[in-house]
């Protein structure tokens, strides 16, 4: 089982998936670096950066590039089973919507939604929730 994430200088998804205590490899930030390529199924844990685009209507990308970079990777876009978005509730109806997006393009399912980097029970939950299901959901290489 492998978690691939985004985060970017405020850390509060890389705090989130340290916690899960699971195998991961974080998305570049920086263009410069080389790139993430993976090769074994894994769910993808990406913050929203849309900016409240259904209130605003600047900014309808809520999933950062970074990420639509590594998606736009057909070998790293096939081996994507499931994805959990990070988010602020004071975004409202946008709260998590990357996870919206990018299961909705890809056609895997949006397993978890929570905010910042997570608390404790957000951590038990979907830690108990992948590996239960990590069969099920296509997690096991
Ligand atoms: C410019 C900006 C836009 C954001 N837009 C949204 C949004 O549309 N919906 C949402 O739920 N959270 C939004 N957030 C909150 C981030 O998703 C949240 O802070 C997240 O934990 C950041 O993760 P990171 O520190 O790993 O990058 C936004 C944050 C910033 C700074």
């Amino acid at each position: 089982m492998l978690v691939v994430y985004f985060s970017s200088v405020t850390e509060n998804t890389r705090r989130f998936v340290d916690k899960l205590g699971l195998p991961s490899a974080r998305i570049p930030l920086q263009k410069s670096s080389p790139e993430l390529v993976v090769d074994e199924p894994y769910v993808l844990v990406c913050p929203t950066y849309g900016g409240g685009a259904s209130i605003s209507h600047q900014n309808s990308k809520p999933v950062p590039p970074q990420v639509v970079r590594f998606l736009n990777n057909q070998h790293n876009r096939s081996l994507i089973r499931a994805v959990v978005a990070g988010g602020n509730s004071n975004f409202g109806s946008d709260f998590g919507k990357a996870g919206d997006v990018i299961s909705a393009k890809l056609k895997v399912p949006y397993v978890y939604r929570y905010e910042l980097m997570g608390n404790e029970e957000d951590v038990e939950v979907l830690r108990l929730g992948l590996v239960d299901n990590a069969d099920a959901l296509g997690l096991v290489p």
